[in-house]
C-alpha cells in the first residue's frame, strides 16, 4: 500500500502522534508507519499489535527522517516543546547549529524534497507576533513560527491548533487543597472567560478526518476543541464528579506570576492571550469526531487520577 502510505506520524508514541496513529489505523484509509527513537518502548509494541509500521526516526537526524518520510503520501506532526523546553530547537536556524539540524526546518525541507501530498502540522500561535511583541510564550510562538515557515514554502499542509488538553486537569492543574482548609482549589487565570479544551485522545479522530477530506483541508487551519467552560465551570464538574469542594481560585495573571512555579509567566501570558478568545472551532471538531468527550466524561473516565484528592 505505498502508494498511499500515510507515514511517519511525527511523533507516534507521545499523546498526539499516538491518538492520531490509532485513529488512521481504525480508520483503515492508509498505512501508517510510526516513527520513534525506542522502537522497543512499550507505548511502540502497541502500536504494532494495531497494525503500524514501526521505525526509528529522530527529528534531529535528518537522514531518518527523509528515511521515515520516503514514499509517503503524508505525514502528521508535531514539535515538542517540552523535550528542551527551547523554541530555537523547534523553529527555523540555519543547518549546522550547533550540531543537530533545528526540527521544522527539517521537517519542511524533507517533506517538500520527498513530495508529500499532505502534511498536517500541529502548530500553535505565534502570540508573539499577533500581540506585537507584548506577550511572548515560547511553547507556542515556536510552532507558530513553523507554522508560518510551512505557509511561506507552500507545503501542501493543513495546519491545527489543539485546545489544552483535559489531561492538564490530571497532573499540572490537578486541584491543590487549601491549607487547613476542606476544599480545593483551582488556579488558572482566565477570568470570567472560557477556557477551550479537548482530550488528547479525541485529537487523533479529527486528524485523521482532515487526512480523508484533502479536498476540504488542504491549504486551511483550524482550531480544535471539544468545548469552552470557564474555570468556575471546570471547578463545577471537578466538584460534582469528585464529590469534593472544588473552588475557582479566581488568580490574575500577575498573581499567577508571582506563585512562582516553573513556566508561570508562560502560562499567564497563555492565558491572556486565551483571553483574546482565538479561534477553536468546536462544531468542526465535533463534525470530524462525533464521539468527542466532554470535560464531565473525561473525568468521570479518570476519577483514578485524582485518588488522594
Ligand atoms: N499539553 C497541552 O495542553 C498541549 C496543547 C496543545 C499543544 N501541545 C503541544 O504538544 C507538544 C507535545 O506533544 P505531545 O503532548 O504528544 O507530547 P508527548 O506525549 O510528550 O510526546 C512527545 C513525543 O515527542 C517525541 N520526540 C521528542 N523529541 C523527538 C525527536 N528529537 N525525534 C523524534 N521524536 C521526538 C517523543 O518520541 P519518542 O520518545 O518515542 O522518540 C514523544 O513520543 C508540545 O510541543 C506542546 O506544546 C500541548
Amino acid at each position: 500500500c505505498l502508494s498511499k502510505h500515510l507515514s511517519s506520524s511525527l511523533h507516534p508514541v507521545g499523546a498526539q502522534g499516538g491518538s492520531v496513529a490509532k485513529a488512521i489505523l481504525e480508520s483503515k484509509n492508509f498505512a501508517v508507519r510510526a516513527v520513534t527513537r525506542d522502537v522497543t518502548q512499550p507505548k511502540a509494541l502497541v502500536l504494532q499489535d494495531l497494525g503500524a509500521k514501526v521505525v526509528k526516526g529522530d527529528l534531529n537526524d535528518e537522514a531518518s527522517v527523509e528515511a521515515a518520510l520516503k514514499d509517503a503520501y503524508g505525514t502528521f506532526v508535531v514539535t515538542n516543546f517540552w523535550e528542551h523546553f527551547s523554541k530555537e530547537k523547534e523553529v527555523l536556524r540555519e543547518r549546522g547549529w550547533p550540531s543537530v539540524c533545528p526540527q521544522g526546518r527539517l521537517v519542511a525541507d524533507v517533506a517538500k524534497h520527498l513530495g508529500l501530498q499532505h502534511m498536517v502540522f500541529s502548530g500553535l500561535e505565534n502570540i508573539k507576533r499577533l500581540s506585537g511583541g507584548k506577550l511572548e510564550v515560547p511553547h507556542f510562538d515556536g510552532k507558530g513560527e513553523v507554522g508560518e515557515f510551512f505557509w511561506s514554502v507552500s507545503i501542501p499542509m493543513t495546519s491545527v491548533c489543539v485546545a489544552a488538553y483535559y489531561e492538564n486537569f490530571l497532573l499540572l492543574w490537578k486541584p491543590v487543597k487549601a491549607a487547613d482548609r476542606d476544599y480545593y482549589t483551582l488556579a488558572l487565570p482566565m477570568g470570567d472567560i472560557p477556557k477551550h479544551g479537548i482530550s488528547v485522545a479525541d485529537v487523533g479522530a479529527v486528524a485523521s478526518g482532515i487526512f480523508n477530506s484533502p479536498e476540504e483541508f488542504l491549504g486551511k487551519a483550524a482550531g480544535l476543541s471539544a468545548e469552552a467552560l470557564t474555570i468556575q465551570q471546570y471547578a463545577d464538574v471537578l466538584s460534582k464528579i469528585l464529590g469534593k469542594d472544588v473552588c475557582n481560585a479566581k488568580i490574575t495573571p500577575e498573581a499567577y506570576e508571582k506563585l512562582g512555579l516553573p513556566g508561570a509567566e508562560d502560562i499567564a501570558n497563555m492565558c491572556r492571550f486565551y483571553c483574546t478568545k482565538p479561534d477553536r472551532d468546536v462544531k468542526l471538531t465535533h463534525r470530524l469526531n462525533p464521539k468527542v468527550k466532554s470535560f464531565s466524561q473525561f473525568i468521570s473516565e479518570n476519577q483514578g487520577a485524582f485518588k488522594g484528592v
